[in-house]
C-alpha cells in the first residue's frame, strides 16, 4: 500500500509467501480440521475438502490476490480501482471490513483458550486428571466471567503490538518467526504420534475412504472447511496481496499458500488421530471439544509411562495452537485497520488500536455468551454462535461470490490477464481454467449451497 501508508510492502517473495500462508493456517486447521474430518467420518471428507480446495477455495484465494495487488490499497479502494472506478464496487469492498470485525472477535477468544491451555501444559496442570476433570474444567475455564476475558486481552494486545510495528518489522518477520517453528513442531510431534500403539487405526480412519458415509451435509461441511481455511471471502489475503511484489506469480504462489496450508491440516490429522485412537474407548467425533477435552487426556494416557514426553507434547501442542492463531488473527486486524488508515488518514498505530477494542468488547460479549450471557439470545443463538453463524453462513459466502461476480464479469479481461500475466511476462497456461472457474463454476457453487442453506430446495421440493 505504497501510497497510503507509511509501511513499504513485504521485502521479500519468500516473507510474503510466509505471512499469506500463516494468515490462512490456522485454528481452522488445527482445531476445525480435525474436528470436521472426525464428525464426517475421516478419509472421504478429506478427499471432498481437498476437491473443494483445488477447484473453489483456491481460485477464489487467487482472486483476492489478483484484486489487492492490482489496486495496491487497502480492500475497498482496491475493488475500486480494479472496477475501473465505479463508486458502487468500493462499498462492496465494506462487507469484509464487517466480516473482519466479525471474525476477529470470535476467534480471538478461541485463541485465547488456546494461551490458557499452553500455559496450563506449561505448569504441567494436565497430570493426573480424570476424564471427567478435564471436561468439567474446560467448562468451568470458558463460563468463567475474568478468566477468558484476560486472554482475550491478551491475544488482541499480541496481535496489535505485531500489527502496529508494520509490515516489514512486524507482520513478515512474525510469520518468518512463527511459520517454521510451527512446521518444526507439527513435524516432531506428528513422528511421535505415528509411533504410538495402535496408531494404525488412527492412520485408517484418516486414509481409507468410506464413500457409503457421504451425504449431501459431507460436501457442504467440506466446502465450508476449505472456505474457512484459505479465509476466502474475508479479504484478509487481498490485504495483504497489496502489500505483494509486482514479480509474484499470483497462480502458482497462490497454489503455494494452499499446498502448505493442506499439509497442515494433514499432519494435523495425523498427529491427533493415531493419538485419539491409541486410547481405547475415546472417539475421533467428539466435535469442538476434541482439542480442550479430549486431547489433553489423550497426551497424558498416550505417553502415560513417560511423563515427560507428555509434558512435552502438550506443551509443543498449545504453543503451536496459540502461534497458528495468531498468525491469522494478525491478517484480520490488517484487513480492517488497513481501511481505517485509508479512510480516516489515520497512523497504523491509531487505526490498529481502534480496531482492537472495537474486537476485544464484541469479543468479550462472545466469550461471556458461554457463561454470564449464556440465556441472552438474538435468533436463539448466543453471540459467540450468532458471529460464526454470521460469518461462516453469510458474510463468507456472499464476499466469496462478490468476488467471483466483480472479478469473472465486472472487470475488463485485459485488466485481468494483465494481472495475472503479471503484464504479459509471465506464460500462464492456467488461466483459462481460473477465469471459467470464477466465472461460471465457484459462483454458481456458492448460489447454490446458499439457497440449500437458507432452507430453498427443502420448501422446492416440498411444493412439486
Ligand atoms: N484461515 C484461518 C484459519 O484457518 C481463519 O484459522
Amino acid at each position: 500500500m505504497s501510497n497510503n501508508s507509511d509501511q513499504a510492502g513485504f521485502a521479500s517473495k519468500l516473507g510474503a509467501i510466509l505471512a499469506a500462508a500463516g494468515s490462512a493456517v490456522g485454528l481452522g486447521n488445527i482445531w476445525r480440521f480435525p474436528t470436521e474430518t472426525g464428525t464426517n467420518g475421516g478419509a472421504a471428507f478429506i478427499l471432498i475438502y481437498i476437491f473443494f480446495m483445488l477447484f473453489m477455495a483456491m481460485p477464489i484465494m487467487i482472486a483476492e490476490f489478483t484484486i489487492g495487488r492490482h489496486g495496491q490499497s487497502d480492500v475497498s479502494h482496491s475493488f475500486l480501482k480494479m472496477s475501473g472506478n465505479r463508486k458502487m464496487w468500493k462499498f462492496m469492498g465494506l462487507i469484509p471490513v464487517i466480516s473482519g470485525f466479525l471474525v476477529l472477535s470470535y476467534y480471538a477468544v478461541v485463541a485465547g483458550w488456546t494461551l490458557e491451555y499452553a500455559i496450563q501444559a506449561g505448569m504441567n496442570d494436565f497430570a493426573g486428571k480424570s476424564a471427567a476433570e478435564y471436561a468439567s474444567d474446560f467448562a468451568a475455564f470458558s463460563s468463567n466471567p475474568f478468566k477468558p476475558l484476560m486472554w482475550l486481552f491478551f491475544i488482541l494486545a499480541l496481535t496489535f503490538g505485531i500489527v502496529a510495528m508494520g509490515v516489514q518489522k512486524g507482520i513478515e518477520r512474525g510469520a518468518k518467526i512463527m511459520m517454521p517453528i510451527l512446521f518444526v513442531f507439527l513435524a516432531i510431534l506428528v513422528i511421535c504420534s505415528l509411533t504410538l500403539p495402535d496408531a494404525s487405526k488412527g492412520l485408517t480412519f484418516l486414509l481409507e475412504p468410506d464413500f457409503s458415509k457421504v451425504t449431501g451435509a459431507t460436501c457442504l461441511s467440506a466446502m465450508g472447511q476449505a472456505f474457512f481455511s484459505l479465509s476466502v471471502g474475508l479479504c484478509c489475503l487481498c490485504t495483504y496481496a497489496c502489500y505483494f511484489r509486482k514479480d509474484l506469480d499470483l497462480i502458482r504462489d497462490g497454489f503455494g499458500v494452499a499446498t502448505i496450508d493442506t499439509l497442515v491440516a494433514l499432519m494435523s490429522g495425523l498427529m491427533i488421530f493415531p493419538a485419539v485412537y491409541s486410547i481405547p474407548g475415546l472417539s475421533p467425533d467428539a466435535g469442538p471439544s476434541l482439542v480442550f477435552i479430549t486431547l489433553p487426556n489423550v497426551f497424558q494416557q498416550a505417553f502415560g509411562d513417560l511423563p515427560a514426553v507428555a509434558y512435552v507434547f502438550s506443551l509443543m501442542f498449545y504453543v503451536l495452537l496459540v502461534m497458528a492463531a495468531l498468525t491469522s488473527s494478525i491478517s484480520m486486524l490488517e484487513m480492517a485497520e488497513a481501511y481505517f488508515i485509508k479512510r480516516f488518514k489515520v497512523s497504523r498505530f491509531k487505526s490498529s488500536m481502534v480496531v482492537s477494542i472495537v474486537c476485544f468488547l464484541l469479543g468479550s460479549a462472545c466469550s461471556l455468551s458461554f457463561g454470564v450471557w449464556k440465556d441472552v439470545t438474538i435468533f436463539g443463538m448466543g453471540f459467540f454462535d450468532l458471529f460464526d453463524f454470521l460469518v461462516a453462513k453469510f458474510l463468507m459466502p456472499i464476499g466469496s461470490a462478490l468476488i467471483c461476480i466483480f472479478l469473472g464479469w465486472v472487470v475488463d479481461e485485459k485488466v485481468l490477464r494483465a494481472e495475472i500475466t503479471n503484464e504479459g511476462t509471465l506464460r500462464q497456461p492456467l488461466y483459462p481454467v481460473f477465469r471459467f472457474i470464477i466465472r461460471y463454476f465457484a459462483p454458481l457453487c456458492i448460489i447454490l449451497i446458499f439457497l440449500n442453506e437458507l432452507g430453498v430446495f427443502k420448501v422446492l421440493s416440498g411444493l412439486l
